[in-house]
């Protein structure tokens, strides 16, 4: 039984990487669909659940640099997933005060909590929108209201990529946002990657998408060209424990199989 009633539109049968990631991340917005397929998941790799935090925890590190090191001031986070712990916005509060933060989403239960985590401020906006069709997500009236392209602003795309296929034009989607996007504005990207298992890694991808849930891998190359266009601050594209670290605790970078980076726009 989900712990809070399902928000109309939202079908608890069928599996959803938002409520599957959340449950990896020990939430509690998930449905018995989505631990069948969590579950699958982690008995294959029982890695996920750490992955899932450190990517989680890549996130907050990003943003955190963002905010107090680079000095954005907009925020526009596409897939952000169900509000959990260090949500965006609640890392540039603290980071950079007086920032504005869009969220998207294409999973209604996403919105519908998130729109309540935030309730009636007028700083941060949640919208339901698919990345793959962009100029919908443009139009929406709070990203007209809060984000101003012609400043630099932050596009967050943090384990988002790897649910879109090659054949809906994830690179185009890409391309388009840094045409948009003023010189001085940065994006973060963490994605899937074959390395260092392709075996297991095509083997799970397969399982979850026999299970409804589907993703894929991209190679490193194929990561980076997400890239192109902008300059990668240091260190990289690396796994989520490698970047920027500080005195966060260690974890095996080899057990890994997402890259993550943040590109400044040239
Ligand atoms: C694994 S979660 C990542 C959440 C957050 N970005 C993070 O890294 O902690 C992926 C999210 O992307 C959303 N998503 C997947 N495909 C999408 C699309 N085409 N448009 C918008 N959101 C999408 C899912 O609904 C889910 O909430």
């Amino acid at each position: 039984m989900p712990h809070r009633p399902a928000p109309e539109g939202v079908d608890p049968n069928t599996p959803s990487a938002a409520r599957i990631y959340d449950y990896a991340l020990g939430g509690k917005d998930n449905y018995a669909a989505d631990r069948a397929v969590a579950e699958k998941v982690f008995a294959m790799a029982p890695e996920m659940p750490v992955m899932a935090r450190q990517n989680r925890e890549f996130l907050g590190r990003a943003v955190r640099y963002l905010a107090a090191e680079a000095g954005v001031r907009q925020f526009l986070d596409i897939g952000s997933g169900l509000p959990t712990q260090q949500n965006v916005h609640q890392v540039v509060e603290e980071a950079a005060p007086g920032s504005s933060v869009v969220y998207v989403d294409y999973d209604p239960i996403v919105v519908a909590h998130g729109a309540a985590l935030i309730g009636t401020r007028d700083d941060v906006a949640f919208v339901r929108g698919d990345l793959r069709e962009l100029d919908a997500v443009l139009a929406a009236p709070d990203l007209r209201r809060l984000i101003d392209f012609d400043r630099p602003v932050a596009v967050l795309m943090v384990a988002v990529l790897h649910f879109v296929p090659d054949g809906d034009k994830p690179y185009e989607v890409v391309s388009r946002l840094r045409e948009l996007m003023a010189p001085g504005s940065y994006l973060a990207v963490s994605h899937v990657t074959p390395d260092p298992h392709p075996e297991e890694t095509a083997e799970l991808a397969a399982v979850s998408t026999r299970a409804g849930a589907p993703w894929i891998a991209r190679s490193r190359a194929e990561i980076m060209r997400f890239l192109d266009g902008f300059d990668l601050v240091e260190p990289g594209l690396v796994t989520p424990p490698e970047w920027r670290p500080g005195i966060a605790r260690r974890v095996d970078p080899a057990k890994m199989w997402v890259l993550s980076g943040v590109g400044r726009r040239r």
